[in-house]
């Protein structure tokens, strides 16, 4: 049996998303259950191992923030990518059959991100809606304002100068991140552990399963360390006399930048089999340690550059460049040195628009050549 990652799980999910877009565009109101049983739903969703069918059954509520969280996952991944020779695509477009799985159990630098956004995204959908009281099983984070102002987290304290005497203060609805962090450990992680557990699993996965719960719980992680303050005055005209403060996450976006900067200092590192568990160590000494903030990889990642179907890398041939950039998005690199061709295009666009009285715009027809470059 070929081992199941939460890759693998989650793309599971993203392809359930698409073909629900069907008939949620119908009008029904939820992307969920339906009027299936909670049993009947979750073994409709094969992929999930025993712990996740048994999270899923307990769980089912959430099931839909859970779906939603792969699907800006995979999103943002692309997003983050899509200037580069690997741009994060998983998904045959019209297949919607996984592609890059042999790719992704290789532990690369790729692999560590698509597992921290993974966890991020699940957390962070999760927490986002309970915020938003669109889960019954949760809300907003209730325990803050019961936490003394000195234990809270150093970053909060920078933000928010400590409160004038003059002003009272309540505490809003502040997101749930550690709700949300649970949830993702117990539903992304369990695809993980099982393995660990597995009887005859290779040392090489077990090394890797290591590496992919830290890369999960790094992207975690990052949500933590990304929480603001954030205030609302109320009070006559502008004052603040009387204001609401609650803790807030920024946009998946900004957290996806997080985790690209991760990914760019991420930090090769190799499993020692310690006394008592084994443990991460940087492969090249003379580089600061690694925190549990940081991600971590194992092996080199590919070039990218020829397409390689048996490991799910599509190469770049064919690829859209940029001539005039020298980043990664420039011809030179993004093609890798093999050369690109210029198309040019001639589009038809209206022009000149005048309004005449009354009451009709006239336009005049001009054409214009748009001029794009392509790897060879
Ligand atoms: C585990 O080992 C048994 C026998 O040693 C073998 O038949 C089975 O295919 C192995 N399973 C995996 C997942 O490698
Ligand atoms: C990503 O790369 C593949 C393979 O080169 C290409 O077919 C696809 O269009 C690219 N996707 C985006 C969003 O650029
Ligand atoms: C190409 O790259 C240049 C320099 O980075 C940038 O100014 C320009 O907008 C890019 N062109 C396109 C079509 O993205």
């Amino acid at each position: 049996m070929r081992r199941l990652k939460i890759l693998f799980l989650l793309l599971f999910l993203l392809v359930d998303v698409i073909e629900a877009v069907g008939w949620l565009s119908v009008g029904l109101s939820s992307a969920n259950l339906g009027k299936r049983s909670a049993g009947t739903f979750c073994k409709e969703l094969k992929t999930l191992n025993r712990r996740q069918q048994r999270f899923c059954r307990k769980n089912v509520i959430l099931m839909d923030s859970i779906r939603r969280g792969a699907q800006s996952s995979y999103t943002e991944c692309q997003y983050q990518f899509h200037k580069r020779r690997w741009n994060c695509t998983l998904l045959d477009p019209l297949t919607h059959k996984v592609i890059g799985d042999v790719l992704l159990l290789e532990g690369t630098r790729e692999s560590a991100f698509v597992h921290a956004i993974s966890a991020a995204g699940v957390a962070y959908r999760v927490t986002r809606d309970c915020a938003k009281g669109l889960n019954d099983a949760c809300g907003c984070d209730q325990t803050r304002h019961e936490i003394p102002e000195t234990t809270r987290e150093t970053s909060l304290h920078s933000i928010v100068p400590r409160e004038s005497k003059s002003e009272f203060v309540s505490e809003g609805c502040s997101d749930n991140v550690e709700y949300g962090n649970m949830i993702s450990r117990d539903f992304v992680d369990a695809a993980e552990k099982a393995h660990g557990k597995q009887k005859n699993s290779t040392s090489a996965q077990a090394e890797q399963t290591i590496i992919n719960l830290h890369n999960n719980r790094a992207g975690r992680q990052a949500l933590k360390t990304s929480l603001r303050r954030e205030c609302k005055c109320h009070g006559i005209s502008g004052s603040c006399e009387m204001k609401t403060c609650w803790d807030a996450l920024p946009s998946f976006r900004e957290i996806g930048s997080i985790i690209k900067d991760k990914f760019d200092g991420a930090t090769e590192v190799q499993v020692v089999l310690g006394e008592d568990r084994p443990h991460l160590k940087s492969k090249h000494n003379q580089f600061r340690r690694h925190t549990h903030a940081d991600l971590v990889f194992s092996s080199p990642s590919p070039d990218y550059c020829e397409a390689d179907p048996v490991r799910g890398i599509l190469g770049t041939k064919g690829r859209e460049c940029n001539a005039t950039s020298i980043g990664t998005d420039g011809c030179d690199l993004l093609c890798c040195m093999r050369g690109f061709e210029r198309r040019v295009t001639v589009v038809q666009e209206k022009c000149n628009c005048k309004f005449v009285y009354c009451c009709k715009v006239v336009c005049e027809q001009c054409t214009r050549s748009i001029e794009r470059f392509y790897c060879l």
